[in-house]
C-alpha cells in the first residue's frame, strides 16, 4: 500500500491546472452505452474510479481506448446485462449504469452498491423512479434484477430528496423511453448539466429549469466528442491547500461560477479571490479567519465533497468554526486522523465544532475515504513537521496527479509505494 510523505509549513505558491470532473465522468461514461456510435469523452481524469468505470464498460461487451487525451467508448458490442460484484464493489457509484442498461437492453442485473464510508448508501430513490417507468424489480441476496419487458415508457417522477445519482439514472433512462418524462425535484449539481449537455449533444431532447427536468424520448442517439466539465471538488482542494500554507494560487481550466459558495467560505476565512473566465486567482492571509457556520447543501450551496478538506483549513485558522452535514449520515470518519495532528473537533450527529489551533504537528494518519484523505493532505501541508498518510488508494479515486500538482507549486510531498 501506498503512502504520502509530506513535510508541511511550506507556502505553496504557483499556477495549478484542475482536471476534468470525477463525478461527471462516471456518468457520461454510463451514458456512453446509450450511442450507437463511438463516444470520445476529453479531459477524462486518469482516476481509479473512472478505469473501473471503463471495466465495467468492457465486461458488458464495448470497446474502451483510454488515450492521455480521453477516453473513446464504441457501445455496439454490448453483449452482457450484468455487473459481477467484483466490479460493483470497486465502486459504489457503479449504480449509475442502472438507467443506461435498461435503457438499451431493457434489463439489468447488478448488486446492491453496499454502504461506504459516509453511511448507508440507499437506492430507494432510483428503485422508485424506474417502476415508474415500467421497470419490475426483483430484489434478493444483495443483488438486484430488473427488468423492463415492454421497455420504458416516460413517466412524472419526483424526487422526495434532490439525489444526484437518482436523477442520473433517471435521466439515462428516459432519452430513450417512449413519450415524456418530467422529473420535479431534480439535483440541480453542475455534473447532472454537464450529463443533459453531453446528451442533447446526442441528440436527447431535454429542458431543464428551475429543479425540473424535462425529456422526451427519442430513438436513437448519435456519438459525439464530448470536453468533461471541470471538476469543482479538485478546485476547492487546491484552494484549501493554498489557503492553510498562507500562500497564493492561479487555478487554471475552473468555472468559477461552480463554486460560489467555497469562494464564499474563503472569502470570510479572509482570503482574497479573483475568479476570470477559467480561472481563479487566491492569496491566503497569513492566518485565516473561522468561518462562523458551513452547511453543507445541494447545489448550489456548500458541496458536501468539499467537507473535509475545508474542516482541515478552519482546524488552523483563529476562532471557532462549526460545520453541518446534512446530506450524509456521516461524513465525520476524517476527524479521528485530524485530532491525531493536533486538530480541536468536537462532533455530535451531523455537527462538528472545530476551534482552531495555532499549530497542528505531523502524524502518521490513514485516509478514511476520498474527501478524508484530501483533509489529512490539507492538514498535512499546514503542520509543523512531517506526515505519513497511509491508504492513498482513497485519493487515487478521485485526485489525479496530486503529488505532482502539489510539488509544482512547492509543497514537500512525495509518494512511497508500499510494494
Ligand atoms: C453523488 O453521490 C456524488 N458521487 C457524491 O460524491 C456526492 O457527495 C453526492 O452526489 C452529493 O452531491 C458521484 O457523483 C459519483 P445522492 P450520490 O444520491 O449520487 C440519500 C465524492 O466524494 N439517498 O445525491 O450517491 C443518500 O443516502 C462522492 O466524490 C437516499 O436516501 O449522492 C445521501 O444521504 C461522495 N436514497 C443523499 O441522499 C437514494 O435512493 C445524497 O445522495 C439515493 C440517495
Amino acid at each position: 500500500m501506498s503512502t504520502l510523505v509530506i513535510e508541511g509549513g511550506r507556502t505553496l505558491r504557483g499556477d495549478v491546472t484542475v482536471h476534468g470532473a470525477k463525478n461527471s465522468a462516471l456518468p457520461l461514461l454510463a451514458a456512453a452505452l446509450l450511442s450507437d456510435s463511438p463516444v470520445v469523452f476529453e479531459r477524462c481524469p486518469p482516476l481509479s474510479d473512472v478505469k473501473a468505470s471503463c471495466a465495467i464498460l468492457r465486461h458488458l461487451g464495448c470497446t474502451v481506448v483510454e488515450t492521455d487525451s480521453g477516453v473513446e467508448v464504441m457501445p455496439d458490442g454490448m453483449c452482457r446485462t450484468y455487473i459481477p460484484e467484483r466490479l460493483m464493489r470497486e465502486m459504489r457509484s457503479s449504480i449509475v449504469f442502472l438507467g443506461a442498461m435498461l435503457a438499451r437492453a431493457g434489463e439489468a442485473h447488478l448488486c446492491f452498491p453496499g454502504g461506504c464510508e459516509l453511511g448507508p448508501r440507499p437506492i430507494d430513490l432510483h428503485l422508485s423512479a424506474l417502476r415508474q417507468m415500467g421497470v419490475t424489480v426483483c430484489e434478493g441476496g444483495g443483488a438486484i434484477h430488473c427488468y423492463a419487458r415492454d421497455g420504458l415508457h416516460g413517466a412524472t417522477v419526483t424526487l422526495s430528496f434532490p439525489s444526484v445519482g437518482a436523477t442520473e439514472n433517471v435521466l439515462l433512462a428516459a432519452v430513450l423511453a417512449r413519450g415524456e418524462t418530467v422529473i420535479h425535484n431534480a439535483a440541480n449539481e453542475p455534473e447532472i448539466g454537464d450529463l443533459c449537455r453531453f446528451l442533447t449533444t446526442c441528440g436527447a431532447c431535454i429542458t431543464c429549469g428551475d429543479g425540473t427536468i424535462r425529456v422526451r424520448g427519442v430513438h436513437r442517439l448519435i456519438g459525439c466528442r464530448y470536453a468533461v466539465m471541470p471538476d469543482r471538488i479538485e478546485a476547492a482542494t487546491y484552494l484549501a491547500a493554498a489557503a492553510v500554507t498562507g500562500g497564493e494560487l492561479m487555478l487554471h481550466g475552473v468555472e468559477p461560477s461552480h463554486l460560489s459558495a467555497v469562494f464564499s467560505v474563503l472569502q470570510e476565512a479572509g482570503c482574497a479571490l479573483v475568479a476570470q473566465e477559467d480561472r481563479v486567482h487566491i492569496r491566503a492571509p497569513k492566518r485565516l479567519h473561522r468561518v462562523e457556520l458551513i452547511r453543507t447543501m445541494p447545489y448550489p450551496g456548500f458541496p458536501t465533497d468539499a467537507q473535509a478538506p475545508m474542516m482541515a483549513m478552519t482546524a488552523l485558522a483563529e476562532g471557532t468554526s462549526v460545520f453541518v452535514e446534512t446530506i450524509f449520515d456521516s461524513r465525520y470518519k476524517h476527524v479521528a486522523e485530524l485530532q491525531r495532528m493536533g486538530a480541536s473537533i468536537k462532533t455530535e450527529g451531523r455537527t462538528a465544532i472545530v476551534e482552531g489551533v495555532p499549530r497542528l504537528c505531523g502524524a502518521r494518519v490513514n485516509c478514511t475515504d476520498l474527501r478524508g484523505g484530501a483533509a489529512l493532505v490539507v492538514a498535512a501541508l499546514g503542520a509543523d513537521g512531517v506526515s505519513e498518510i497511509g491508504r492513498v488508494y482513497h485519493l487515487d479515486r478521485g485526485y489525479a496527479s496530486l503529488v505532482s500538482g502539489l510539488e509544482r507549486v512547492g509543497a514537500s510531498i512525495r509518494r512511497v509505494d508500499g510494494t
